[in-house]
């Protein structure tokens, strides 16, 4: 029988349009749903959109339209990657929706609270719209917040509090036996010493009066759901938690939520702790990826920086951005875009590496008008590197160092090149039976190539392997590749 793979990235505010901080996280997930697709898994891969909150509401203020006709605007924009990164997503959830997400979200809060596990309680405190979270003063840069570089507003009022305490010494337990797995490992340690300075209880409400852009409080009007639990909820409410128990347990729980490195402690301390009150599995895996700045700055609105992934498509394609993000920036680590290394990478690696060697095979290639492979093995070398690349890809990906993978990936197509220099195959005559040797040891290597970078560069991917075409009796017939990336010129 087939593994299942349930995987889900973060899901973004919709404030504002999508920026590649966004897009990479897709395309990240992406190249993991891929790979277990390759691998014969069934998977289930998930994003979606995060429309309630302050921030939201605020910002549809701004523009002068309802938050839900704002919010409409802002998730077709998101919901767009798909097509223009090529993302093969297979389901996306909105928190607005109240057919699909709302009664699920409601049903764990009920959860929660037969657990016991929420109360209400007057409190005192400094929260960040911009992180929509409460915030501590001792973690303010003068008097800021260090991420949004904003003074929090000070908010003193009755919420609904869950017993994230309660769950402490269980998390712990769970984190270090490696039950729950995050990677990379600094970011596990992280979470391990945010449990040792002591969880505190979390508030889960807001009035209504101050934030009307969520769910209702169940059983209390006058609040409003926090947008966190509301948000989380979304891994299981897509599934049918609450309203599709046979889809829900053909998919929960969760194999990775794949996130960015600034929400790791509201996916592997507190929705953790959410799922134990409601007596749900865990997921089994937090991957937790970088920053990415723009040449060496921060990306932000203030700094007029930020980059629009539509637009970066437009000039360079989607294969080139997929491949830039996935080979430039380490999956585990903060990285940094600029437009010269994304052109060096596209003629570097693309034109002159994995473009230049599938034409030049299936130029040589289509010189046969049929060519015959019956009884043909790739030579053991060949074999070795392939069964080689596959494992280490696998390896890499399951570490999170995607970039890693790509690498492998590209060694591959290097080590057909390497072949290809030194067979000399065009000073051969077709009749010659060296030729053909080398012809299908050469299609041996770009098959392999073009199934794996399949996971990076899928439009080039699909294009070459339809150049090779497989006819009855073990007959392949070749059709010459045109240059799948052309040149960029300096
Ligand atoms: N809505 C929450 C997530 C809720 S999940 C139940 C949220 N949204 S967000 O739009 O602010 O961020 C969405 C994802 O984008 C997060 O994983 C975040 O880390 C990621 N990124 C935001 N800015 C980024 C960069 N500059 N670089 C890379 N990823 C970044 O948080």
């Amino acid at each position: 029988m087939k593994d299942k793979f349930y995987l889900t990235t973060s899901i973004a505010y919709t404030n504002a349009a999508p920026h590649i901080g966004h897009a990479m996280e897709l395309i990240q997930a992406d190249f993991l749903a891929r790979m277990k697709r390759n691998g014969g898994d069934n998977v289930l891969f998930l994003t979606g959109t995060d429309e309630h909150g302050l921030k939201i509401a605020r910002s549809a203020e701004a523009q002068g339209k309802t938050p839900q006709a704002f919010v409409n605007d802002v998730s077709k924009k998101f919901k767009g990657l798909k097509k223009a990164l090529n993302i093969s997503f297979d389901d996306f959830i909105r928190t607005s929706d109240k057919k699909r997400h709302i009664p699920g979200a409601i049903a764990l809060w009920k959860k929660l609270e037969a657990k016991g596990d929420l109360y209400p309680h007057n409190y005192r405190g400094l929260y960040c719209a911009g992180c929509e979270a409460f915030v501590k003063e001792k973690d303010l840069v003068g008097g800021l917040c260090p991420i949004h570089k904003k003074a929090p507003e000070e908010v003193e009022e009755r919420n609904w509090f869950f017993r994230l305490s309660r769950y402490s010494t269980e998390l712990q337990a769970l984190i270090k036996s490696g039950e729950l797995q995050i990677y990379p490992e600094n970011r596990r340690n992280e979470m391990l010493s945010l449990i040792k300075s002591g969880l505190e209880d979390v508030s889960f409400s807001r009035p209504k009066g101050k934030v009307g852009w969520g769910i209702p409080v169940p059983g209390d009007s006058t609040q409003t759901m926090y947008v966190w639990c509301d948000a989380l909820a979304n891994y299981i409410s897509a599934i049918g938690y609450g309203q599709d128990e046979i889809n829900f347990r053909k998919w929960w729980p969760a194999d990775v939520h794949l996130v960015g490195k600034d929400i790791v402690r509201f996916h592997a301390l507190i929705w953790p702790a959410m799922l134990l009150s409601a007596g749900l599995r865990l997921p089994k895996k937090i991957l937790v990826h970088g920053f990415i700045n723009v040449e060496g700055e921060k990306m932000s609105k203030s700094l007029g920086n930020v980059i629009d992934p539509y637009q970066l498509v437009e000039k360079y394609g989607s294969d080139a951005a997929r491949y830039y993000f996935l080979r430039e920036i380490p999956s585990d680590e903060d990285g940094d875009f600029g437009y010269q290394k994304l052109e060096d990478r596209y003629n570097g690696d693309l034109a002159n590496g994995f473009g230049n060697f599938a034409s030049r095979v299936t130029t040589l290639a289509s010189r046969f008008d049929k060519i015959s492979a019956k009884g043909f093995e790739p030579d053991q070398a060949i074999t070795q590197k392939i069964v080689e690349t596959e494992k280490n890809v696998l390896y890499y990906a399951d570490q999170f160092k995607l970039h890693e993978a790509v690498r492998c990936i590209w060694e591959l197509v290097r080590e057909g090149d390497v072949y290809l220099n030194a067979h000399r195959p065009w000073e051969l005559k077709e009749d010659d039976p060296r030729f053909l040797k080398i012809i299908l040891n050469l299609l041996a290597l770009l098959d392999k190539s073009a199934e794996l970078a399949a996971f990076v560069i899928p439009e080039a991917a699909s294009k070459t392997k339809e150049a090779v075409k497989h006819g009855p009796g073990h007959t392949l017939k070749v059709k010459k590749l045109s240059p799948l990336f052309p040149k960029i010129n300096e």
